[in-house]
């Protein structure tokens, strides 16, 4: 079994996950040792610092080991990733990637004999999309009934998180002028509609006036955020999101907590009030990418 998207995971699967990441992280002495001797490796295209820490933290801490990779330093670089993905799968119990392509990741979920976990691609986040989630019933006791509004550009993270809200029952509203191409799944989106709890919108005011959550997430990827050949693209789409800056004025009254992904760019999608406002959940959420991978981890390494 691999998390490559949560398109192949049904809402019962979620579900559990995500009760899983509550209990392990009441309890997290009850599964010191559940991934004794058991090895994951960790290969990673772009930057990170949530994914990285929370799966390296997770293995340690349920008793087993991880080895961080950077793509640039191995062969991969040169070979057919079926043939070095084949190859890393007889060594380690798990792999978990961050790629640059959707496509590569798929490759390797074909290609390994373990299981296969999406760190972050262009079109999708699933891991960071289960602590969020887990996050929310956190604070709320309960998922189902909810409703979330999505503001900035439409991303892996966005798409993700519409395939896990309307999977758990919880109603989200995207309010997205700008459209990341690499990430487009109209079938994903397609899927959504028709459970009756996606719908897009350009009214913040009337989407968030009665909301329990509102999300934002960067404007630009990781990838591009300090490329010199992105730099027009960054400040054309600084100028149009603006406007969208989740901050008290847009938010008018509402009383809705507060999430991002992280990392977080303060000033540009997210005010600086807004992050240390007693509705914010962020770092929650961040911590929560430990747990999170505690469960993933634990429900395909054992
Ligand atoms: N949210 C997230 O995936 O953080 P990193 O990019 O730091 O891993």
């Amino acid at each position: 079994m691999h998390l490559v998207t949560l398109k192949e995971w049904s809402s019962k699967k979620i579900g559990e996950m995500i009760d899983s990441s509550l209990l392990i992280k009441r309890s997290p002495e009850d599964y010191q040792s559940v991934l004794e001797e058991k090895s994951l490796a960790m290969i990673f295209q772009k930057t990170s610092t949530r994914t990285r820490l929370s799966f390296e933290v997770a293995m340690t801490q349920l008793g087993g080991n991880s080895i961080y990779m950077d793509w640039i330093s191995t062969n991969l670089v040169l070979a057919d990733l079926r043939d070095e993905t084949r190859s890393i799968s007889g060594y380690v119990d798990g792999i978990m990637a961050r790629v640059l392509k959707h496509s590569d990741l798929e490759t390797m979920a074909e290609s390994s004999r373990v299981p296969v976990i999406n760190g972050c691609d262009e079109m999708y986040h699933p891991c960071q999309i289960v602590a969020d989630l887990m996050t929310v019933k956190e604070k709320k006791g309960r998922l189902e009934g909810l409703k979330l509004v999505y503001i900035g550009v439409h991303n892996n993270v966005c798409n993700s998180l519409i395939e896990g809200c309307t999977k758990m029952g919880v109603k989200i509203t995207a309010v997205t002028p700008l459209v990341n191409e690499a990430s487009v799944d109209e079938e994903l989106l397609k899927k959504a509609k028709r459970t009756g709890l996606y719908e897009t919108s350009m009214d913040v005011k009337a989407a968030v006036e009665d909301c329990d959550v509102v999300y934002t997430d960067t404007w630009v990827d990781m990838e591009y955020f300090l490329d010199p050949k992105f730099k027009a693209e960054k400040e054309r789409r600084i100028k149009l999101m603006l406007p969208h800056q989740v901050n008290k004025e847009l938010l008018g009254g509402s009383d809705a907590l507060i999430m991002h992904d992280m990392p977080i760019h303060r000033g540009y999608e997210i005010a600086e009030d807004m992050i240390e406002s007693p509705n914010s959940i962020i770092y929650d959420q961040s911590e929560n990418r430990l747990h999170t991978a505690k469960a993933i981890l634990t429900k395909l390494l054992k």
